[in-house]
């Protein structure tokens, strides 16, 4: 097949997926440039975005990309070095910049996937990967002692970027970006046959710009994330306690609702077969799942009062309440099995 067999089809393929990972960068730039200025909108898109099965078929199509975009860079390089010794790229370039990095573009293409290793390590593993694998905020990476959900990227951002650690990694990776990207831009119109005279100059232009534009923002966004953390803007902020809030208080709701169904379905239950209501109580409350709830119950509202120490949530006041009166139940059914 010309995709695979020929040099020059392996080059389309590794420009067609190289275009797409240029689009998915600046995509991702534009998103992260939300939490610069509105902070909770971009929690919103972090839950929009997270492991909903069009997010999930993105990621594996993201995935493809870049382990098609690697392999195909390996095989080209190989391919080339047995052609051509160490003159690996036919095009002579002229563009400062282009030439050293058409030289080097397997090395900073690795430089960029150390970074990325890294990074999902630091965000996709404890977002989206972390709301596939459980949903119980115990299994959640913790924030300043409390669980993060993993729909809230900004408790992630003071995770990652309170270690001073983070920002010399990412703009060390966002420095290889640039040279890998900008040559990449420009090399790959240069496959898609843009490279007549008058062309050529202002894709140049435009890929060096694009390429510029992108890494200044990931440099600023590290910036400005590495300050707001190291403040702990991300966990002491009104409007995003708010919102933190307002997700333990659907947990503490869910709970409650869950829990009470139960019993009702249960004693219902119990009831049509004519048991007492010593009996219902014994038998309900000296299961497991009664102490299961406590343990919820008594969870979310040491999460709430941890990350949102400034508010008072209703929900999970009535919650703890509930919690509270369930323990004095379990107390009064075990003494009735004594009393058996
Ligand atoms: C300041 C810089 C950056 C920040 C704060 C940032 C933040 C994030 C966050 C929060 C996620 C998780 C989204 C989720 O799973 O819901 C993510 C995922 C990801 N990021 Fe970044 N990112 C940055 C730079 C980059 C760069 C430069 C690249 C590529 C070269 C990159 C590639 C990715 C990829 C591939 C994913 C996984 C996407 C998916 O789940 O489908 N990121 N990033």
């Amino acid at each position: 097949m010309w995709l695979t067999c020929s040099s020059i089809g392996r080059k389309f393929v590794m420009a067609l997926t190289g275009t797409c990972l240029v689009l998915f960068v600046t995509f991702h730039v534009a998103m992260n440039a939300v939490a610069l200025f509105w902070p909770t909108a971009y929690n919103s898109i972090c839950g929009f975005l997270g492991a909903n099965w069009y997010a999930l078929v993105a990621s594996m199509g993201l995935a493809l990309l870049f382990i098609i975009h690697i392999i195909y860079a390996l095989w080209l390089t190989v391919q080339n070095r047995r052609a051509r010794g160490n003159d690996r790229y036919c095009v002579t370039a002229h563009t400062p910049g282009v030439e050293w990095s058409s030289k080097n573009m397997l090395v900073l293409g690795i430089v960029v996937v150390a970074f990325l290793v890294v990074h999902l390590i630091q965000f996709w593993a404890k977002m989206q990967l972390a709301e596939i694998v459980s949903d119980s905020p115990a299994d959640w990476s913790s924030v300043n002692g409390a669980p993060a959900a993993p729909e809230f990227g900004t408790l992630y951002l003071q995770l990652a970027f309170q270690n001073i650690w983070t920002p010399i990694v990412y703009i060390i990776g966002f420095i290889a970006l640039w040279f890998h990207m900008n040559h990449g831009v420009w090399s790959m119109f240069q496959t898609y046959g843009w490279n007549n005279n008058t062309w050529m100059p202002r894709l140049k232009c435009i890929g060096l710009w694009w390429t510029s534009i992108v890494v200044a923002l990931f440099i600023a966004q590290a910036v400005v994330f590495t300050v707001m953390a190291q403040k702990n803007y991300y966990t002491t902020n009104v409007e995003l306690q708010q919102q933190y809030g307002e997700f333990w208080g659907e947990q503490a709701t869910e709970l409650n609702e869950e829990f009470t169904a139960e019993f009702a379905h249960f004693v219902k239950q119990e009831q049509a077969k004519g048991a007492d209501q010593n009996a219902i109580m014994r038998e309900f409350f000296t299961s497991p799942k009664c102490e299961q709830f406590v343990a919820k119950a008594n969870a979310i509202a040491e999460a709430a009062a941890k990350q949102c120490p400034d508010l008072t949530l209703q929900s999970v006041e009535m919650l703890s309440g509930a919690a509270h009166d369930v323990e004095q139940s379990i107390e009064y059914a075990k003494s009735l099995n004594q009393n058996n």
